[in-house]
């Protein structure tokens, strides 16, 4: 494509929005169609940047993962850079506690081990894993950041807007209509998330995920603040620098329920204070809850779809924050230089397709 050249993407969350500026970085002219911007699930989400943690098997989501996290620290930067407006990037590792290991794996920490490199773990924890190089970014902050950094560049953002049609013609897009009106561009981008089945065939499902957060105590009342994430059996809780301790997640398969229910919350602090006793301490400060784009494969779908003007990048179910910045570099490659790099060959709609 050509400089000036007009792209809209469907979808303001994490995945469009990176994407828009990579593109808009390289020239392009790009507006971004949003239906909620509230509802996305980049802001609901824990912001773990965890693909070890996750336990993602060998293979090319994991690949992928990888490389998304080695990507950070840079792409932060840079879009700090254009912001001004801190995204909460934190390498502070995670350690993985179990209650029970069968035959644990090379790198076990015992349980006294365990204990050591972290006080106030439940002694029903048997021993677990430690990742430093897994961390986290503020989701939120990163949200806030991604809108100032994408008006800085000059990005149109319209939130309130949903489109409820794409027109194809002739194997091309012609035109979206939407609750303001119809509207067109050169090339269009689906990053609707958990709701991308209702634009486009493709199997995105949501899975809904209840969350809370709490607010630590004045030191020195309990064991706290964590400088590290934990992520248990059926549970994470996250730390965030600002005093706040995020703590979750249900996975839920009841389409897109609006609410968080007792059940949720309950499972969510039995199992935050079995793991970790010292938050019984903290006052309840937030609750929410938000839809992952789930696949049946549990991957992402990315690159060209059937249309030659529409490019696919949802479904990023569990790692969404985490894969932000290679799929807004991969994305914006393939659309601007029509360069598709090896790693997107995994990710195509077809692997759905009947043979
Ligand atoms: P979203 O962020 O959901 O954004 C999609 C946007 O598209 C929404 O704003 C929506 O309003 C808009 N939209 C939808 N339909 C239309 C339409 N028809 N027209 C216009 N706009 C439309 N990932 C991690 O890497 N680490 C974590 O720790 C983590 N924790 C999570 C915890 C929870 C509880 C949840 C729910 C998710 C978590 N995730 C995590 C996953 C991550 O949040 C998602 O994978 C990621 O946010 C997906 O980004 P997206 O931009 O594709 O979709
Ligand atoms: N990646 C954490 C979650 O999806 O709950």
């Amino acid at each position: 494509m050509q400089s000036g050249s007009e792209i809209i993407i469907i979808g303001g969350g994490v995945i469009g929005l990176a994407t828009a500026i990579e593109l808009r970085l390289l020239g392009a002219e790009v507006t971004i169609l949003c239906k909620e911007v509230n509802a996305a699930a980049g802001r609901a989400a824990a912001g773990m940047l965890a693909p070890q943690a996750e336990r993602i098997p060998a293979g090319a989501m994991l690949d992928l993962c990888l490389k998304s996290r080695s990507l950070y620290p840079e792409w932060i930067r840079k879009i700090e850079a254009i912001s001004g407006v801190d995204a909460g990037y934190w390498q502070c590792g995670i350690l993985a506690p179990y209650y029970n290991a069968s035959a644990p794996g090379e790198d076990w920490l015992d349980a006294r081990s365990i204990q050591q490199h972290q006080s106030g773990l439940s002694e029903s924890v048997v021993g677990g894993y430690w990742y430093p190089a897994d961390g986290q970014v503020d989701n939120r902050a990163l949200m806030r950041s991604l809108t100032i950094a994408s008006q800085t560049l000059g990005i149109q953002f319209q939130d309130g807007v949903e489109v409820t049609t794409i027109h194809r013609q002739n194997g091309r897009v012609t035109h979206l209509t939407t609750n303001c009106g119809e509207m067109s561009a050169q090339h269009y981008i689906l990053a609707t998330g958990a709701w991308s089945q209702q634009l486009q065939s493709i199997p995105t499902v949501p899975r809904k995920g209840q969350m809370l957060s709490v607010s630590v105590p004045p030191a020195p009342t309990a064991d706290l603040p964590l400088q590290q994430v934990l992520f248990g059996e059926e549970i994470y809780i996250v730390p965030r620098r600002d005093g706040k301790i995020i703590i979750g997640a249900t996975t839920e398969d009841v389409g897109f329920e609006a609410c968080n229910t007792l059940k949720g919350v309950k499972q969510l602090i039995i199992n935050a204070i079995r793991l970790f006793p010292p938050l019984q301490a903290c006052a309840l400060h937030e609750t929410w809850w938000g839809f992952r784009p789930a696949t049946p494969d549990e991957m992402p779908i990315l690159g060209t779809s059937a249309d030659a003007n529409l490019t696919l990048a949802t479904g990023h179910y569990r790692n969404g924050i985490l894969l932000t910045p290679i799929t807004a570099r991969l994305i914006a490659d393939l659309v601007w230089h029509q360069r598709a790099d090896n790693l997107l060959a995994a990710f195509s709609w077809q692997r759905f397709e009947p043979v």
